[in-house]
Parts: C-alpha cells; structure tokens; sequence
C-alpha cells in the first residue's frame, strides 16, 4: 500500500503572527504546496494558538494543525484552549501528547486519550506524539513505554475514529538535540506502532495510519528517514521554522 508522505512543522512558542504570515507567503510563493501535493508530500505547520487564524488566512493549501487543545468544549479551564475555539477559526488538526507537553506539563497518555476522542468525535486530524525519554532508552525499555503510550492514547477509539489519527514517534532524547534516532530505530519503532495498531484495529487501518519520525530530522537527514518501510513522514521543529529550511525538507523527500 502507498501512503502519503506527511511534513508537518511543530514551531512550539516561536514565531510572532507577523513571522508566521511571511513563513506562509514564501511558501506560496515558492508554490512549495503544489510541488509537494503532484508526488504526494502533504505539508502543515503548527503554530501557536494565537497565529492560528491569521495562519489559516494565509495557508493556501498548507494544514495548519493546533499544538494542543482542551477535552472540554467550553468550562473554567484557565489558560486552555477548547475544540470549538479552533474550529471557528477553520482548524481541524491537532498535535497531542507532545513530550513537552508531558514533561513540562504533567500531560499523561490517558489525558491525551481524553484529548484524541473528543478531536474526532469533531472530526479533528490529531498527531498523537510518543517516546522514551533517556533513561528509558538506556534502559531499553523503549518498546514498554511505547505500548503503553499507544494503548492508553488511543483506547476507546473505534476503527472509524483510527482513520483521523496519525502517529508521531519522538524519542525525547532526540528532541532538539541534534541527538536524532537513527532511521533503523526509526523503522524498528514505527514497524512496532504499526503492529500495535494491527492488533488494536485490524490490517487496513495499519496499513493506512501515517507514522512520523520525529527529533533532529534536518534536510541533511530527512531522506533517510521517510525511505524506510514504516516511516511516512516527520515532525519537525527547529528545521522547520525557516522557510528556506522547510523547503530544503521538502525538496529532499524526493
Ligand atoms: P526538533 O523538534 O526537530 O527541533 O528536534 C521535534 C519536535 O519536537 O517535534
């Protein structure tokens, strides 16, 4: 089965609305969505909450996914942003599970799991994240924490709910770095997501769901990766906030 190939840029807390609208019109500009979309590249960016509306008006063609959301549609929840919110302005994808999210914030897979199905219970596009950190690495103990992270992220989830999923793999020590996963750990871990998913939703939903690599992926590297069986695509952060960069990825995709 051919799949397509997904870059999607995570800016965390960079780039001011001013920043993010010229990031989008060089990548008009270049017409880097067109190029990508005739060999089967989907490109998106995830800015932070407040550049999203502006981001959406100016996207042409990019997905432009949200770095988190709320389970909840409306409540006192300071600080948080909820589903509704970002549908207004026109969002529909989110990344969840960040391991800055779960190590800053005290994020947990089975808050993530709350955060997944109420996405596509709206009909959102998430990109769950997952991975060891360090010392689970060094541990070996990479593949445990994995499943657990899958299992708990994605139960409850019906075989119709999995097809508005992707999977992000992220070893946390390879996050910002320059310490990135080699592309066999990569396979070898995006191989086991993929099992794990065949196991929880059966063959075809495996076979379809998208599973990123994420961590250090620079343009230098990015082939590596997406050329191996079970990694369709990367998230990207540092490399991804300079549209020269962005365009290098891309570019070095084929
Ligand atoms: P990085 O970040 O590419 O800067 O390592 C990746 C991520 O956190 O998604």
């Amino acid at each position: 089965m051919t799949r397509k190939i997904l870059l999607m840029g995570n800016w965390k807390m960079n780039h001011t609305i001013e920043e993010a609208i010229d990031f989008c019109e060089k990548i008009k500009e270049e017409g880097l969505v067109r190029q990508g979309k005739s060999r089967g590249i989907l490109l998106g960016v995830a800015p932070s909450y407040l550049s999203l509306q502006q981001v959406k008006r100016h996207a042409h063609g990019l997905i432009v996914a949200a770095q988190d959301c709320h389970y909840e549609d409306h409540g006192a929840y300071t600080s948080n942003v909820s589903i509704p919110m970002l549908e207004e302005v026109g969002v529909n994808w989110s990344i969840i599970g960040h391991s800055e999210k779960r190590t800053y914030e005290g994020e947990t897979s089975f808050t993530c799991n709350r955060k997944i199905r109420a996405l596509v219970a709206h009909d959102f596009h998430v990109v769950y994240c997952v991975g060891e950190t360090l010392k689970e690495y060094e541990a070996g103990l990479t593949k445990d924490v994995v499943e657990e992270q899958i299992r708990t992220g994605l139960m409850h989830l019906t075989k119709e709910d999995i097809a508005n999923v992707v999977i992000a793999y992220e070893p946390v020590w390879s996050i910002g770095t320059g310490k990135n996963a080699s592309a066999e750990i990569a396979e070898d871990i995006c191989h086991f997501i993929r099992t794990l998913i065949e196991e929880q939703f059966g063959k075809v939903a495996a076979g379809k769901i998208l599973i990123l690599y994420g961590g250090s992926v620079k343009p230098n590297n990015i082939h590596e990766y997406i050329s191996q069986e079970d990694v369709d695509g990367a998230l990207v952060g540092g490399a991804s906030l300079k549209s020269e960069s962005f365009k290098e990825l891309l570019v070095n995709c084929y």
